[in-house]
């Protein structure tokens, strides 16, 4: 059974008051809270074995160095990746995205065809912009619908020899769109062509199996799986990690340097130049930890009973506009009411110690699309709880009441 109340005693953040009331946490797609077992996990390091990896022959290096690889293993088998060294260890999706963008510059030629989605967040759209002023690429877009999904079936006259990669967002960080990623992937591998999938706001609620899915890379945030910031991965097929040149030049990612030339290390110390985020890594393990054992099979239902149970009580509130109210969606609700500004509602729910997002969410495009400046997101996450959102709906009245 899932006991939200129990799960809710690992996260000491929780019972924190906010401006004089208690806090209720709706901002988990932007980062998730940390239980105390993850919090353990990097005091511990610190406490008994903080050392650089990969370099010393003494004991806490070696430690550290088990440990950091260890926590490969578990994104390894929580991913389901075949080897290990198709996983590299980033800042996160950022970073992951970038990593493989540059790494394009090499291959992609002036009027190659680059493939996005109308729904990615600014990080899927920016990286590859840079590509294109670099190379000469086209940048092509799969449109939106009304609705919040993509128009996939436009897939098909978008593809063309011309095409060098597609990437996609798993998931809309906006609007919590699950996109048919699947249908993507194999769309685009039909025509030959690469499939980047952004994974930062996917891997949180779906359990994601690397080898079924067959995306040629794939990008995950810890700290939206309830592990540290500053740590993440790139998933790349190992034929294709090979081939990308390395992002950062330094220590750890040569196998010899001399001032004629240097050859790099195998994968993937070839992309974890310098001294890597050691206790992030292994703070991210025990995330991976943490969620498998609460089980993805019993807090996804409870996050989508929670999404329900919201998207009912906030549809009774007069001139409310939710974006992309979809049945495939992770538990997020974008919305709007009436023309009162998202900013001035946020402060009025912070004054009562709830947290939410406003703004464009770094996906302006779909603003655009929607001619918005932006909206009021609540997302939610499995130690969330129906009281929590009732005080929501309380506050949104309250809100209301004052802007209106
Ligand atoms: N990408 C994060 C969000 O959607 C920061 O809020």
């Amino acid at each position: 059974m899932f006991d939200v109340h129990q799960i809710r005693k690992d996260f000491p953040i929780l019972s924190r008051l906010v401006n004089g009331n208690p806090l209720v946490y709706f901002d988990n797609a932007a980062t998730s809270q940390t239980p105390q077992q993850v919090i353990d996990s990097i005091v511990d390091y610190y406490h008994r074995y903080n050392s650089n990896i990969h370099r010393g022959v003494h004991s806490l290096s070696q430690q550290a160095t088990d440990a950091y690889e260890d926590a490969r293993k578990k994104v390894q088998a929580h991913f389901n990746i075949k080897k290990p060294e198709e996983i590299i260890f980033t800042s996160g999706t950022t970073h992951s995205i970038n990593l493989v963008a540059s790494g394009y510059a090499k291959t992609v030629k002036p009027g190659d065809h680059l493939l996005v989605s109308a729904m990615e967040h600014h990080s899927n759209i920016v990286p590859w912009q840079l590509l294109c002023q670099k190379t000469g690429a086209i940048l092509k877009v799969i449109p939106m619908n009304p609705e919040g999904s993509l128009e996939v079936e436009k897939i098909d006259t978008l593809l063309s020899p011309k095409t060098k990669v597609v990437f996609i967002g798993h998931v809309s960080n906006a609007i919590g769109t699950i996109q048919p990623i699947e249908y993507i992937i194999e769309k685009a591998h039909s025509h030959g062509v690469e499939v980047l999938v952004d994974g930062a706001q996917a891997a949180p609620h779906i359990q994601v199996d690397l080898q079924k899915l067959d995306a040629d890379y794939y990008t995950a945030s810890a700290h939206k799986m309830c592990g540290p910031t500053g740590i993440g991965i790139l998933f790349g097929k190992k034929e294709f990690l090979e081939e990308l040149p390395p992002y950062q030049g330094g220590g750890e990612m040569i196998s010899e340097v001399t001032f004629e030339k240097s050859s790099y290390a195998d994968l993937p110390h070839k992309f974890e130049a310098g001294t890597p985020n050691v206790a992030g890594a292994i703070a991210f393990g025990a995330a991976i930890d943490y969620l498998n054992n609460v089980g993805y099979e019993n807090f996804v239902p409870y996050e989508e009973e929670l999404l329900g149970y919201a998207s009912n009580v906030l549809r009774t509130i007069d001139g409310i506009t939710v974006y992309g109210d979809l049945i495939d969606k992770t538990p997020v609700i974008s919305f709007n009411i009436d023309q009162l500004h998202p900013y001035d509602i946020g402060s009025i729910l912070d004054q009562q110690g709830i947290a939410v997002r406003t703004g464009h969410h770094c996906a302006q495009p779909i603003m655009d699309f929607y001619h918005i400046p932006g909206t009021i997101r609540a997302s939610f996450s499995f130690y969330n709880t129906k009281q929590e959102i009732d005080r929501m709906f309380g506050a949104l009245k309250k809100a209301i009441k004052m802007l209106k």
